[in-house]
């Protein structure tokens, strides 16, 4: 439990490559949020492949389509989802939601923040990809979370996003979720893997939030539309997410890893610090 309430926060969930778990962790992660008490919203910015709904178990009638296509308002779209969560869902196979150009969507987002409570946190699930209206949610956060997985493709793609938004945001801060791990070690090798090729090339310092294990119970989860962390809480995936959470809001060390593995997480965090 944090305790403490800060002012309104918006995290984007990224990645270069799709399939890499931001869907899963956004809601995941908003979830561990509104366990804690913490007003959150989540923001289905996969514009014309939406899925958080799906992810999360809702049937919204009303989605951002009715809103882009002027037959809603945004605030009718919020509908409160597991734990407690609000999400604003996006609108599928939805062509004007695809083609929507960086203004109008820098004006979305404008009105969702002030949609928000003061104190509320919004998590944007973004589509994969660096395309200018990627960017235009990216940008617009306090942070960025880039979600990567052992696969190289999955690291060279998270360069290419850390490179484009160092080139538009040189201070954005970006943090690294490794999803679809083999263990937490893993997560650690593969982040400074990461780190290390960004070093070479960027300016952009990357902080390490967190390795999630690949797990059978995420994906029978995700199966019967339910989140792993509200599902079974004590699989090993629903609890690297928890750690996840603690250290991506809270910049928080999780405290049940070996002593070992703590140096490294600390090692981690101290070269980005
Ligand atoms: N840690 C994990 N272990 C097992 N399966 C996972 C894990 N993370 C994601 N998946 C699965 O990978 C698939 C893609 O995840 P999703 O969140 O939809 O990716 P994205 O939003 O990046 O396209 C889903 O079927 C999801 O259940
Ligand atoms: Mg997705």
């Amino acid at each position: 439990m944090d305790g403490k309430k800060t002012g309104m926060k918006t995290f984007a969930v990224a990645s270069g490559k799709g399939g890499t778990g931001k869907t899963m962790l956004s809601a995941n992660l908003a979830a561990s949020l509104a366990l804690d008490g913490r007003p959150v919203t989540v923001l289905d910015a996969d514009l014309g492949l939406a899925n958080a709904d799906i992810a999360m178990g809702l049937n919204p009638e009303v989605t951002l389509k009715h809103v882009v296509r002027g037959q809603a308002e945004l605030k009718d779209t919020l509908i409160e989802g597991p734990a407690g969560l609000r999400l604003i869902p996006g609108g599928s196979s939805v062509a004007e939601l695809a083609g929507m150009g960086t203004d109008q969507i820098i004006g979305l987002i404008d009105r969702v923040k002030q949609l928000c409570r003061p104190d509320e946190w919004l998590i944007i699930d973004a589509a994969a990809g660096i395309h200018d209206t990627v960017m235009a949610f990216l940008t617009s956060a306090d942070e960025v979370c880039l979600i990567c997985t052992p696969d190289p493709s999955s690291l060279i793609d998270a360069y290419a996003t850390a490179k484009q938004l160092g080139r538009l945001r040189p201070t954005l801060p970006i943090a690294v979720i490794v999803n679809q791990t083999d263990s937490q070690r893993h997560g650690v090798l593969v982040f400074e893997r990461l780190k290390l090729i960004c070093g070479q090339f960027l300016s952009t310092d990357l902080r390490y939030a967190g390795a999630v294990r690949r797990d059978d119970g995420v994906v029978a989860a995700t199966r019967m539309r339910r989140l792993i962390l509200l599902e079974d809480p004590s699989n090993p995936a629903a609890q690297d997410i928890e750690d996840a959470a603690g250290m991506l809001f809270h910049h928080r060390l999780p405290d049940r890893r070996d002593d070992n593995l703590i140096d490294k997480f600390k090692a981690a965090f101290k070269k980005t610090a």
